[in-house]
């Protein structure tokens, strides 16, 4: 494989407290080229020896799972990158994106890209750490008077990194305004590799103007997905002019979302997965008819066989409110 766009170019984003391993295995199912794992703290995950659950969130052994990594330090980052293709992980995406303060105050994800060589330098040491390919994700700069993101992604290229994804806002605008998807055509203009279109991409009909905007390889898309991974499928149909899979409801989203619900209680044990899945659930349920009735039924019952009742009750009958 690993990095593979013969059937679709279509990839999901990664999300921290969203997208884990139950979510990214149900939005695999609908066959994204690729899935990518919530960042995880380079230096914490060398020194922890304990997280097991965070090394089993990462999904290590699971085909087209990317691991993202995020640091400060080149050392660091190195030897996560180490650890975690010597696991089985299968591509390493350098997290230069994250607007976060608690993450840019340490100067890691997008604060990086306002010093490039010392990003460049990380970049370098993770990509000789390895021999499985390195993917980069990161803003169109720190601000608008910083807008480095051609000038970094050449420099990732030079030093062996396989794939840019490029998320078309500044740090500074986190996730405000729209993200300007013509500015990714300089990152595309820049490199050879595949570049990929990230923000606010909701549905095909987003992801076609993007990738017209952009001239990107591929689109990557997040919050699109929440309560709809179906999405990734959708899109992918129409780009790829087969018949596109239609939004689910009744039946097969009964089946979707309890599959989904069960995976999080087994993954996570009874207590923390019926917290993890109630923003999940919640995401589900509200374009559906009767979604606040059943979110009323099961949102603060405490045994999942209840819930897990109550949204088989309640599903089978859903019919979506109009877009
Ligand atoms: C709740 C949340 C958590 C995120 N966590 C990460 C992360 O761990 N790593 C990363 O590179 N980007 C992260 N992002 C950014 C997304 O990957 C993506 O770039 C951004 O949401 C724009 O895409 P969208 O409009 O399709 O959601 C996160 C975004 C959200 C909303």
């Amino acid at each position: 494989m690993p990095i593979n766009f013969d059937h679709t170019p279509v990839l999901l984003a990664p999300m921290a407290g969203i997208t884990d391993l139950p979510f990214r295995n149900v939005v695999l199912k609908f066959g994204a080229a690729l899935v990518v794992s919530e960042m995880i703290a380079s230096q914490e995950l060398v020194q922890d020896c304990k997280c097991r659950r965070s090394r089993a969130e990462l999904g290590l052994q699971v085909d087209r799972t990317a691991v993202q990594i995020a640091g400060r330090e080149a050392y660091w980052m190195a030897e996560c990158a180490r650890l975690v293709a010597g696991q089985g992980a299968q591509i390493i995406d350098i997290n230069m994106g994250c607007p976060a303060k608690k993450v840019t105050n340490g100067l890691s994800g997008s604060a990086l890209m306002r010093q490039p060589d010392h990003a460049l330098e990380l970049v370098k040491a993770v990509v000789d750490a390895v021999d499985v390919p390195v993917t980069l994700k990161m803003r169109l700069g720190w601000d608008d008077a910083q807008l480095n993101a051609p000038e970094i992604a050449r420099r990732a290229e030079e030093v062996g990194v396989k794939m840019i994804t490029v998320h078309g806002r500044t740090r500074c605008q986190f996730y405000k305004g729209q993200a300007n998807w013509r500015a990714i055509q300089k990152v595309k203009n820049a490199v050879s590799i595949p570049v990929i279109a990230n923000g606010d991409i909701l549905d095909h009909v987003s992801a076609r103007t993007a990738l017209a905007h952009s001239g990107a390889d591929g689109v990557m898309v997040g919050r699109g997905a929440q309560g709809a991974p179906w999405q990734l499928a959708q899109i992918s149909d129409s780009l790829c002019g087969e018949n596109t899979q239609k939004a689910l409801y009744g039946n097969a989203l009964c089946d979707l979302v309890i599959e989904h619900y069960e995976a999080m209680i087994s993954f996570y044990g009874p207590e923390l997965g019926m917290r993890c899945a109630r923003k999940h659930l919640g995401w589900y349920l509200q374009p559906l008819r009767n979604g606040a009735e059943i979110r009323a039924l099961v949102i603060r019952e405490l045994d999942p066989a209840k819930v897990i009742r109550e949204l088989r009750a309640g599903l089978v009958e859903s019919t979506r409110l109009a877009a």
